[in-house]
């Protein structure tokens, strides 16, 4: 079922700090345009390290996800890892069955790649919110 990881997302404080770091500090080739995603209350920018991406989340709007992480992390700090999936619904049943949480509804939105994606809770994975999207 687990297939690659498709990407570690860091929510930072600022989206042009965190653009410049990679790239002009790290030196990161492959940046993407800044993404609002207001569904999803981020915005969003990639950045291509060849094996996997980068996502650099900065709040948006007023009811942001991440608000609360970042209180707790002003400077910024890892969010989530993202693997990809073939078939996201026989994902989440499997993982229901085995009594992981699926965040929200239980039904995918449509993510930053405009492909389903899922979230499980964080306390069933060592800490870590995972991200699951349909490849
Ligand atoms: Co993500």
């Amino acid at each position: 079922m687990l297939g690659r990881l498709n990407h570690v997302a860091l929510a930072v404080p600022d989206l042009a700090a965190a653009i410049a770091a990679y790239r002009d500090a790290l030196g990161a080739a492959q940046v993407s345009a800044p993404q609002a995603l207001p569904e999803h209350g981020v915005t969003v920018v990639f950045v291509d390290v060849g094996n996997t991406k980068i996502e650099l989340l900065e709040p948006l709007g007023d009811a942001s996800p991440i608000a609360a992480f970042l209180e707790k992390n002003p400077s910024g700090g890892m969010h989530h890892v993202c693997y990809e999936v073939d078939d996201i619904l026989a994902a989440r049943d499997r993982l229901e069955a085995s009594g992981a949480r699926v965040l929200g509804d239980g039904n995918p939105k449509i993510g930053a790649h405009g492909k389903p994606v899922l979230f499980l809770h964080p306390k069933d994975f060592f800490g870590t919110l995972v991200e699951l999207e349909q490849a």
